[in-house]
């Protein structure tokens, strides 16, 4: 490939198979009993931004190992086994367009085959035998654990503001994203100021995606797989409704906090009022929000050597900032 051909889209469509295939590879390590459902969440979908980001951090700082693509695989078992657990704790019966795991397999063996997904993560970062690339994977598995939690906590009240949902946020999507990053350049040996640049890099790429997603959350279900009005539904206090709140009236906002605190809104209820989100056009100030972290994630790149791999992460700047799904 001609360096200046070296493009996002392009890494994703030729990258997709070699990390589909180390995924492939991961999910023959499940355990039998938990390894159809592993299969189910691991080889179905998903953008693959993550390994992505490995491999793109990795190369970026010199390094073209071979066994990159078992590394990838890591933050994407993270990824599918947090989706997994995710839904069933959003009591979300679609994902990736599809019923999901917990939906067609049931919890109990869903929740487990999570557990396994998590395991096996960790087990495999342990064959590069680095202590800093494990620390990295765990504390990521851990935050992400505590932002779900930050989030439950919060569940049906109006009350936090943005400075609290942007605290949640970082740890429930944020630090994987910066994990992605941080084990390619790791891997590669670099500097510990490059190290760093990439780890802000992924952690506000990861703060600006879950923003955009909690716009999108308003979106068409056909269009990204994923529930429309999930978050309403839930009692998360997300952006878009942030907005829409502070549309209302006294009156309408005590009605409306009520059915938000007991998730007791209608299908009808859903519908009308992620309309009226998209009408107004909160779901794209919800995308403004996510500017700024964007533009805190490009001051990063700076840090970082000027190569092929650097504009490719540039351009997931506008990726994320305007994804659909
Ligand atoms: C969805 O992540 C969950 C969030 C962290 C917002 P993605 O949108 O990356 O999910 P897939 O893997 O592409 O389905
Ligand atoms: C992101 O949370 C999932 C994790 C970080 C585990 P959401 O609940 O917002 O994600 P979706 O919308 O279900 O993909
Ligand atoms: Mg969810
Ligand atoms: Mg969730």
């Amino acid at each position: 490939m001609r360096e200046q051909d070296l493009s996002l889209n392009r890494l994703f469509e030729e990258e997709r198979p070699r990390i589909q295939r180390a995924l492939e590879e991961a999910v023959g390590l499940l355990p039998a009993p938990v390894r159809e459902i592993g299969a189910y969440v691991l080889l179905a979908g998903g953008k693959r931004l993550r390994p992505l980001m490995t491999l793109v951090s990795a190369r970026l700082l010199g390094c073209n190992a071979p066994d990159l693509y078992r590394l990838c695989a890591v933050p994407e078992m993270i990824h599918a086994a947090s989706l997994l657990h995710d839904d069933i704790l959003d009591e979300a019966d679609t994902r990736r367009g599809r019923v999901s795991a917990h939906t067609r397999f049931g919890l109990r063996p869903a929740l487990l085959a999570g557990d396994a997904m998590l395991a096996l993560a960790d087990c495999e970062v342990t064959v590069f035998e680095r202590a800093d690339m494990v620390e990295c994977v765990s504390d990521a598995m851990m935050r992400t654990v505590a932002g779900e939690a930050h989030e439950i906590a919060l569940q049906g009240s109006l009350s936090h503001g943005e400075e609290e949902y942007i605290d949640m946020v970082t740890g429930k999507t944020g630090w994987l994203l910066r994990a992605s990053c941080r084990l390619g350049a790791l891997y590669a040996g670099a500097e510990a100021r490059l190290v760093s640049a990439l780890s802000d890099f992924g952690l506000y790429a990861g703060i600006a995606f879950q923003i955009v997603d909690d716009a999108l959350d308003f979106a068409d279900a056909s269009v990204t797989g994923k529930p429309c009005g999930g978050d309403l539904r839930e009692g998360k206090f997300t952006p878009p409704l942030m907005h829409y709140v502070g549309g209302l009236n006294e009156r309408e906002r005590a009605a409306f906090g009520e059915k938000f605190a007991t998730g007791s809104f209608s299908e009808e209820e859903v519908a009308r009022i992620a309309a009226i989100i998209r009408e107004r056009g909160y779901d794209r100030a919800t995308r403004s929000l996510a500017d700024g972290y964007l533009r805190r994630a490009e001051t990063c790149l700076a840090m970082l050597p000027e190569t092929p791999e650097r504009n490719v992460l540039r351009e997931v700047i506008p990726f994320i900032r305007n994804r659909e799904k």
